[in-house]
């Protein structure tokens, strides 16, 4: 059975005055998640959205809350994003080279264990470290801003990371794709091996947001 693939809208990209609008709209879409960008100003030079939205939020929905976080000492704060709503936590490598205990304390706190790696890491730096993930983000752009372009050499970095789930034992794992994904681009990026599509965007400024997440997911609307 082919893969499920699942599009991850990310809210950096939505209108703030608006939001509660642009929550339906991510729903009425068909899209399967809510990505949640967390910035800290320190590990990527911007700030972006906070824990009182993300509570603010899980009050109108039921949706997935996929909350990517791109901060230093992320483990202070895990309990806290959990308690807001998140369903899944992802970290960085960068952060945490050993990732092992930080992956067990979001899976004790009944949550999706997420690792990221940014584009200048190399896939190999995985090796032996993702017993313990649920989600394994693959960064095609450096984190901190929206809207940026897919970088190219992502496609061969996802075929790299499914390669080592599958090695690891892995397998059931979902393997995220950030930064610069649209209809566009979405093809090759399934058939590199990626089974989440997360689309700031490429979702937020198409003219059809339903027809957006088909073409992403490689359908008609
Ligand atoms: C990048 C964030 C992304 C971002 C994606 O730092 O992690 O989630 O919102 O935005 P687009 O899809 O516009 O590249
Ligand atoms: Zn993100």
């Amino acid at each position: 059975m082919p893969r499920k693939i699942k599009i991850a809208p990310s809210i950096l990209a939505a209108d703030f005055l608006n939001l509660g609008r642009e929550i339906e709209k991510i729903q009425n879409a068909g899209a399967d998640m809510i990505h949640f960008d967390i910035m800290d100003a320190h590990f990527v030079p911007n700030l972006s959205l906070g824990v009182a939205m993300l509570e603010q939020i899980r009050n109108i929905t039921t949706m997935y809350l996929d909350v990517h976080l791109m901060m230093d000492n992320p483990e202070k704060y895990l309990k806290t994003f959990a308690d807001a709503g998140a369903d899944g936590i992802t970290i960085h490598l960068e952060i945490h080279p050993d990732p092992d205990a930080i992956l067990d304390h979001i899976g004790h706190l009944g949550k999706d264990r997420g690792l990221s790696i940014n584009p200048d890491m190399p896939v190999e730096k995985l090796a032996g470290k993702v017993k313990n993930v649920d989600r394994l983000l693959i960064m095609s752009v450096f984190p901190g801003f929206g809207g940026q372009s897919f970088i190219p050499e992502s496609l061969g970095r996802l075929a790299q990371a499914r390669a080592l789930l599958d090695r690891e034992g892995r397998a059931e794992a979902e393997l995220q794709i950030d930064g610069g994904v649209s209809g566009k681009n979405a093809a090759d990026i399934i058939r590199a091996g990626a089974d989440c599509l997360v689309a700031g965007t490429g979702f937020f400024r198409a003219d059809n947001p339903a027809a957006a997440v088909a073409a992403m997911r490689g359908q008609n609307a």
